[in-house]
């Protein structure tokens, strides 16, 4: 309940950012991450972490010797994140503006799964198409992208990605779509 009554209140100063009021409930932090597999090494690249909600699932779900880089804005949350004690995760406090820096900085050139929580509905159209086409050229063939939303937005990923299914989560509160494509 105090994690809920924290989220809120970071999203209440931070709507632009945050772009929701409640964190990911369990289902949709389970249907986030079921492209992902949990018998090969994989490297996920996670943005807009929050406070970890989603990143506690996945590193329950990934091999021992996979990696996570988890990117989150806001201070406050990154501070929640940064609590997770796992040497697989690397929680980074930045911008997926500088995705490019991160990348290099962990000596990452390709990865295998995306997964994003960033309020892609609510930020500009053009920097959003730019940013998904630029880095799906660096998820490997197999791999995956998923995006949450709480607005239909299937046929947009689907004119970047090739391919889109929406996934509707109605145990979310609020109910929640899962966006996924997978890298072909
Ligand atoms: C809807 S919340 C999701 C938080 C958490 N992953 C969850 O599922 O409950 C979106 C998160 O994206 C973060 N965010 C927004 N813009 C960002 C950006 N440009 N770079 C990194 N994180 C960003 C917000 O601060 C917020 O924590």
């Amino acid at each position: 309940m105090k994690k809920q009554i924290d989220f809120l209140i970071q999203g209440v100063k931070n709507i632009k950012e945050v772009g929701a009021l409640t964190r990911s409930g369990p289902a949709l932090c389970k249907k986030m991450i079921s492209p992902i597999p949990t018998d090969k090494d994989v490297v996920v690249v996670e943005l807009g972490a929050g406070d970890g909600v989603i990143t506690k699932h996945l590193l329950n779900r990934i091999s021992p010797k996979s990696k996570v880089i988890s990117i989150e804005l806001l201070e406050d949350m990154y501070k929640k994140l940064a609590q997770i004690e796992d040497q697989r995760l690397s929680a980074i406090h930045g911008t997926i503006d500088n995705l490019d820096q991160i990348l290099e900085e962990h000596n990452i050139e390709n990865f295998d799964h995306l997964v994003s929580a960033v309020p892609f509905m609510i930020m500009d159209n053009e920097y959003v198409v730019s940013f998904l086409s630029k880095y799906k050229n660096r998820i490997n063939k197999g791999g995956s992208f998923t995006q949450m939303h709480y607005g239909f937005k299937r046929k947009f990923y689907e004119n970047i990605f090739g391919n889109a299914k929406a996934h509707y989560v109605a145990a979310n509160v609020p109910p929640a779509l899962v966006v996924e494509s997978i890298i072909v």
